[in-house]
């Protein structure tokens, strides 16, 4: 009989990049594992049975705030209240910034959270420019190539019952541009979705500040 590992997705978004790493998951590990996909903010009685019928729960959601979304945070609370000895845990958090390391403090809130309800941690990945992926399906010949060969790293670790290995962790970081092409690129999207949105200066006030407007 085959293990059954479960999958959570911390985004509230319905079109996700943390959507796309699960489908790639997926598609990646159903030949050897039963696959159970849950969202937080869901049923987390049915989420807790769940985990409780695996060997592995991994945990994939953006990164907000510097922390992970209220909903998957509220989750956490409820399965840190569980005895899930046994079990391993592994947690992949993509962040808008380019630098994956943005994501290090989300990744030790998950350890944290894994300890606390006795599973094993497994390690975590961290993916910066999340934003270029927004629910697409993932390639390995796009910019994001470095994550796809360490979520495949990832899954052969699994497959074979080991935790993650350095490689896959410093592969996940690569940036997926160059740190100046990225902001230019974001920036330019910022400004367009201001026009969209009827805005055409102002996009620096700081009425707060008692400035209307810096442009
Ligand atoms: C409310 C909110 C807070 C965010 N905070 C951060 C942050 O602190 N640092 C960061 O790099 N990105 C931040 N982001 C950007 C998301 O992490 C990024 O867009 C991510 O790719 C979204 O993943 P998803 O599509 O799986 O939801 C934030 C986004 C939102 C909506």
């Amino acid at each position: 009989m085959k293990q059954t590992i479960t999958l959570l997705n911390g985004s509230p978004r319905r079109r996700s990049t943390s959507g796309s790493i699960i489908d790639h998951l997926v598609e990646s590990l159903s030949n050897d594992f039963d696959i159970r996909c849950h969202r937080a903010g869901d049923d987390t009685g049915e989420l807790i049975d769940s985990i409780d019928g695996s060997h592995l729960l991994i945990v994939v959601s953006p990164l907000y705030w510097d922390s992970i979304p209220s909903d998957l945070l509220n989750t956490f609370k409820s399965i840190s209240e569980t005895d899930l000895e046994g079990k391993g845990m592994i947690a992949i958090i993509n962040c808008g910034f380019p630098e994956a390391y943005q994501a290090d403090t989300a990744i030790e809130i998950c350890r944290n959270m894994a300890i606390k309800s006795g599973m094993e941690w497994k390690g975590g990945l961290t993916i910066g420019g999340g934003g270029s992926i927004d629910g697409r399906p993932l390639s390995t010949y796009g910019p994001e190539r470095n994550a796809v060969r360490a979520l495949d790293l990832m899954c052969e670790s699994i497959i074979k019952g080991e935790g993650l290995t350095s490689e896959a962790e410093g592969l996940a970081a690569l940036p997926f541009f160059p740190t100046t092409l990225y902001i230019i690129a974001a920036n330019h999207h910022w400004r367009r979705l201001a026009r969209k949105n009827g805005i055409k200066r102002g996009l620096r006030a700081r009425p707060y500040d008692g400035e209307e407007s810096r442009d």
